[in-house]
């Protein structure tokens, strides 16, 4: 029989978020953007958290040991790229451990008990068996399965393979999933995290190449959904990261309203001083350079699930505006969450997941948004 799911595929640009009562407890210095990064026992702390809910993504163009640390220093975290030999991830992992002692200077840094700061790294489902204890040797904090599709058996083997191995004391996070049921499956298997978002990417093509994705709200509402159910079923919450198409602030803080513990950006990183890409001068303008990793220039078979050479393209390779420095980029940022927050009355992301009320918009709201006025000045800082 032939399934089709009654509700309209969502993007987070398709809502808005109604103010709740905001209280003289609601202020900037109270808020506390920190987020879980790994499963952990209802009420109790995680192993692992970070104080400020970004992540960047599993890129060339966006995760270089320079922005690892810019970002940790900030209090995010970075998944350094797996498109690379087993030898070189390992020593830009190396890298970044090795830049602890400097870190102190940030309230908010995402730091190990040994005082180093915190790093992630991906990995993909073929040759873990070699990549993973590489990783681990090299001081990895987080793992992160690194797949445009995680519903199958070869992540759930993957991560049955890394829990016989490590047991705890190196997690690694899986997907990316659309739906509720894959979801589930991910988590039974073990997964530290899931990760959602299939097609939402600013440089993916896998929606118009493979007909395969959700809308990122669809997606992500599906899933949180999935679970809050799961914790209440088990014992367990599997903290969830939204990844890709978060293309403003607003869709950021709409994705944590939305019940997203943390979330994973390209585009944005790729934006700024700090990642790896070239800058280029067009047209009297700067900007950097950015592609997928599912385009030819990056040939990431492996995110793909392609055996050798890539047949097709599920990515694009271009450029975004050129948006300064990291430091003061996540600073607007953390400051528009935290107004939002502010306004809707809440002082954590969990009380944010529970108190949000959200409301769909229709296209002839979206179109009072405020372009028109918008076009006639400058912006009044890059990428704000
Ligand atoms: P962005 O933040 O909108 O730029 O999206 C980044 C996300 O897009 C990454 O974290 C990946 O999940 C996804 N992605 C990266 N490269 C590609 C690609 O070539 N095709 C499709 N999706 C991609």
């Amino acid at each position: 029989m032939l399934k089709i799911l009654p509700e309209i595929s969502r993007t987070l640009s398709e809502y808005l978020l109604l103010p709740g009562l905001t209280t003289e407890d609601c202020t900037p210095d109270r808020v506390d953007l920190g987020a879980p990064l790994v499963r952990h026992r209802n009420g109790e702390e995680p192993a692992l958290r970070i104080a400020l809910p970004l992540v960047s993504a599993i890129m060339q163009a966006v995760s270089s040991p320079t922005l690892a640390v810019a970002l940790a220093r900030a209090g995010g975290l970075s998944f350094v790229h797996q498109n690379q030999r087993v030898e070189d991830q390992a020593a830009d992992v190396r890298a970044v451990k090795r830049h602890g002692a400097e870190a102190a200077t940030s309230p908010h840094a995402s730091l190990d008990p040994a005082g180093r700061l915190r790093v992630g790294a991906g990995i993909n489902s073929r040759d873990f068996a070699d990549r993973v204890p590489a990783l681990a040797e090299a001081g990895a904090d987080l793992l992160c399965l690194d797949s445009s599709d995680g519903y199958s058996v070869h992540q759930a083997r993957t991560l049955a393979h890394a829990r016989e191995t490590y047991g705890e004391a190196l997690p690694v996070g899986a997907g990316n999933v659309v739906d509720g049921r894959a979801f589930r499956y991910l988590a039974d298997a073990g997964a530290a995290f899931v990760k959602v978002g299939i097609g939402g990417g600013a440089i993916c093509t896998t929606r118009a190449q493979k007909g395969i994705g959700r809308g990122q709200a669809s997606a992500l509402i599906d899933v949180v959904r999935a679970r809050d159910a799961y914790a209440q079923e088990t014992g367990t919450y599997v903290p969830l990261c939204c990844d890709g198409g978060l293309l403003d602030d607003a869709h950021m803080t709409m994705a944590l309203a939305m019940g997203a513990d943390f979330i994973m950006l390209g585009r944005y990183f790729a934006r700024l001083d700090e990642s790896p890409n070239p800058k280029v001068e067009l047209d009297g303008r700067w900007y950097k350079e950015y592609w997928g990793e599912g385009s030819r220039r990056a040939q990431n078979a492996a995110r793909y699930g392609q055996r050798g050479r890539m047949v097709f393209e599920e990515g694009v390779d271009g450029y975004v505006p050129y948006a300064g420095g990291l430091p003061e980029a996540v600073a607007r940022t953390r400051a528009k969450i935290t107004s939002t927050m502010i306004s809707c009355g809440s002082t954590t992301l969990r009380d944010f997941h529970r108190d949000a009320v959200l409301v769909p918009v229709s296209a002839e709201s979206f179109k009072q948004t405020g372009a028109e006025v918008r076009l006639r000045r400058p912006a009044l800082t890059p990428g704000g």
